[in-house]
């Protein structure tokens, strides 16, 4: 009872932390407040939105319905770890590029979540697209330019590896 509190290890973006952490905190708390990487978004809070979603052990998982201690361990990426320096992950260039972006809220999280996806299937269909991308919601794109910018993240990283 109390204020127990544990020593967690995170390797974020490549990066080891060590912290103490209350064990009822969530991930997402973790990172936006502990490690100030505000590009992993706090919406619904409840695993509804998906725009907390980050890579854990390559796979995109939704921060705010994990605990810290749940993460021990384990390798994150938050959207803060895909650019190098100046230069822009191919998803991000093609979010651009096809207009796929517009409050930006959700972009992020469907960066994140794309990017699982074309680490394990580097030609997904539209199909596996829009499946991989739907547990997270946006509000202002309709989808169908966030789909085209997948694609062509897909092609450009196809052609250049
Ligand atoms: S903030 Fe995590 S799913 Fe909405
Ligand atoms: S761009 Fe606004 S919620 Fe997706």
């Amino acid at each position: 009872m109390g204020n127990r509190q544990v020593l967690i290890e995170l390797h974020v973006n490549q990066l080891p932390y060590r912290l103490t952490v209350d064990p009822s905190t969530t991930l997402l708390e973790v990172l936006r407040r502990d490690l100030g990487l505000k590009g992993t978004k706090r919406g619904c809070d409840q695993g509804h939105c998906g725009a907390c979603t980050v890579i854990l052990n390559g796979r995109a998982v939704k921060a705010c319905t994990l605990l810290a201690v749940q993460a021990d361990g384990k390798s994150i990426t938050t959207i803060e770890g895909l650019s190098s320096g100046d230069q822009l992950h191919p998803l991000q260039e093609a979010f651009v590029e096809e207009g796929a972006i517009q409050c930006g809220f959700c972009t992020p999280g469907m960066i994140l979540s794309a990017k699982a996806l074309l680490d394990e299937a580097p030609e997904p269909s539209e199909q596996e697209i829009r499946e991989a991308l739907s547990g997270n919601l946006c509000r202002c794109t309709g989808y169908v330019k966030i789909v085209k910018a997948v694609q062509k993240a897909a092609l450009v990283t196809r052609v250049s590896s």
